[in-house]
């Protein structure tokens, strides 16, 4: 698959079969996160791998939605803010590595014929309390881990010309 049929076949699935993910498959996802750029090289960030048989209940409370919790993994990235690169104006990397991080899982995924969705609607305060996190941990996104159950729909998205941002002439 080419890097142009990866981006125009990656979606948000929201809808998941319950079988089951090979674990080379999942290696190759954990080994993109692993190997995503962070602001210079700092790699702040953690990955964590959730299964989802028989903790359905209490990841609901991560995200509640059914289908968060209908493949075998929910795959979360959490951002070290204390350990990531500081711009001199005081602007932390941190969310942004670690949305690079999650990026490169969704793209691998993708390219495996798994399906993932971006969660950042999930629940800060019971996340940081099922996961043990210290204030200085930020989770950043979730995604649920399965195989694509959905149908998938065409994308929308504005025009290029509505996204290029026009530079004023000096
Ligand atoms: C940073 C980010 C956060 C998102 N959070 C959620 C979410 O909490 N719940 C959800 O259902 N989808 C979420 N999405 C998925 C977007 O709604 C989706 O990517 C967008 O509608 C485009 O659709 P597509 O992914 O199928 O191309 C999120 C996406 C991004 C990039």
């Amino acid at each position: 698959m080419s890097f142009q049929e990866l981006v125009k076949n990656r979606r948000s699935v929201r809808g998941y079969k319950p079988d089951a993910v090979k674990k080379e498959d999942l290696e190759l996802i954990l080994e993109a996160a692993r190997l995503a750029p962070t602001a210079a090289n700092k790699q702040a960030f953690k990955i964590v791998v959730l299964e989802t048989k028989g903790h359905e209940e209490t990841l609901a409370r991560i995200y509640h939605r059914p289908w968060f919790v209908e493949g075998p993994y929910v795959l979360g990235v959490l951002a070290e803010t204390d350990k990531a690169w500081v711009r001199k104006d005081g602007k932390n990397h941190a969310n942004i590595d670690g949305a690079i991080v999650m990026d490169h899982i969704v793209l691998q995924a993708a390219e495996l014929g798994l399906g993932t969705c971006w969660i950042c609607n999930f629940d800060d305060e019971a996340t940081r309390q099922l996961l043990n996190l210290p204030p200085e941990i930020d989770p950043v996104a979730f995604t649920p881990l399965g195989y694509p159950a959905d149908e998938a729909s065409a994308k929308k998205r504005k025009s290029l010309e509505d996204l290029l941002w026009k530079v004023p002439q000096h």
